[in-house]
């Protein structure tokens, strides 16, 4: 069974460019139960924690009450296919506003972000990896990329709703970044159901093999979707930790290397 004490130190030996990914969870940046509404007050605290980091940061920041409210009442989903227009539409400029709500956020607290939307990156639903590194470069030279889960056309009139999460995955795979974040509105991956514990650290033979707490789903997967972009991560030989976004210490902890409180997805070594 995976261990549940709360708090552990980042594993630092696998430092390379010294890149962090890290996604705003939508549930973190919007209460996701009342449609279209942002947490302003957790917009800027994390605007704040983003202003004071001094090393290269790319942010990936999902959809929350904006996408998911209309995603779900258009019925969209991570499949390509002919949705209705009027959704496709819809469901982008959602996620177009509440980036500019947090691109808006980031720069009145003295960050220097940088809007960039995945149709930049992506063709439909594959990377453009020229591009993604050119991420890098603007998060070397000072800027934070900012991107976000949207819908995305695929082929002849099929859109399909590209997550944050799926995203994290893309831009991990190509940049092999030193430290992949997730921040989440709860203290890590709950232990079975019941129990009040965090589980403190796992890896895919820990998660395969042990029964964790239902969340309620969205269109793009909820918690285990998460979990599951976080192993495929882990698999590329990088560590993933998942935060809870609403404690500014916590997220800190988590990007400085420090002792953080949350769930650690350790790291396979890389094959070949
Ligand atoms: C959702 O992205 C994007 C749309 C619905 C358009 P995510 O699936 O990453 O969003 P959250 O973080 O779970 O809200």
């Amino acid at each position: 069974m995976p261990s549940t004490s709360s708090s552990h130190k980042i594993d630092v030996r696998k430092e390379r460019s010294g890149l962090i990914l890290l996604k705003f969870g939508g549930s973190v940046i919007t209460f996701k139960e009342k449609p279209l509404s942002p947490n302003m007050e957790c917009i800027n605290h994390l605007s704040r924690i983003i202003a004071s980091i001094d090393k290269p940061l790319i942010i990936v920041h999902g959809g929350g009450s904006f996408g998911h409210y209309w995603s779900v009442k258009y019925e969209m989903h991570t499949k390509p296919a002919r949705y209705d227009l009027k959704g496709v539409s819809v469901v982008h400029e959602s996620m177009i506003a509440l980036n500019e709500l947090l691109v808006k956020g980031l720069i009145e607290s003295g960050a220097k972000p940088y809007s960039v939307m995945p149709s930049v990156f992506m063709h439909g639903l594959e990377p453009i990896v020229k591009r993604i590194e050119e991420l890098e470069a603007i998060a070397v030279g000072g800027a934070v990329p900012v991107t976000f889960g949207d819908i995305v056309h695929v082929a002849e009139q099929n859109y399909s709703i590209l997550s944050g999460d799926a995203l994290m995955t893309i831009l991990a795979e190509a940049l092999l970044p030193s430290k992949v974040i997730f921040l989440v509105n709860v203290d890590g991956l709950y232990g079975d159901v019941g129990t009040q514990n965090i589980i403190r650290e796992i890896n895919y033979e820990t998660y395969k093999s042990a029964t964790f707490s239902k969340t309620t789903l969205d269109v793009t997967g909820g918690m285990n979707r998460k979990i599951e972009e976080g192993l495929k991560i882990a698999a590329s030989g990088i560590d993933v930790v998942l935060v809870n976004g609403l404690k500014p210490q916590r997220v800190l902890n988590a990007i400085n290397g420090c002792d953080f409180e949350g769930t650690l997805i350790r790291h396979e070594e890389r094959r070949g």
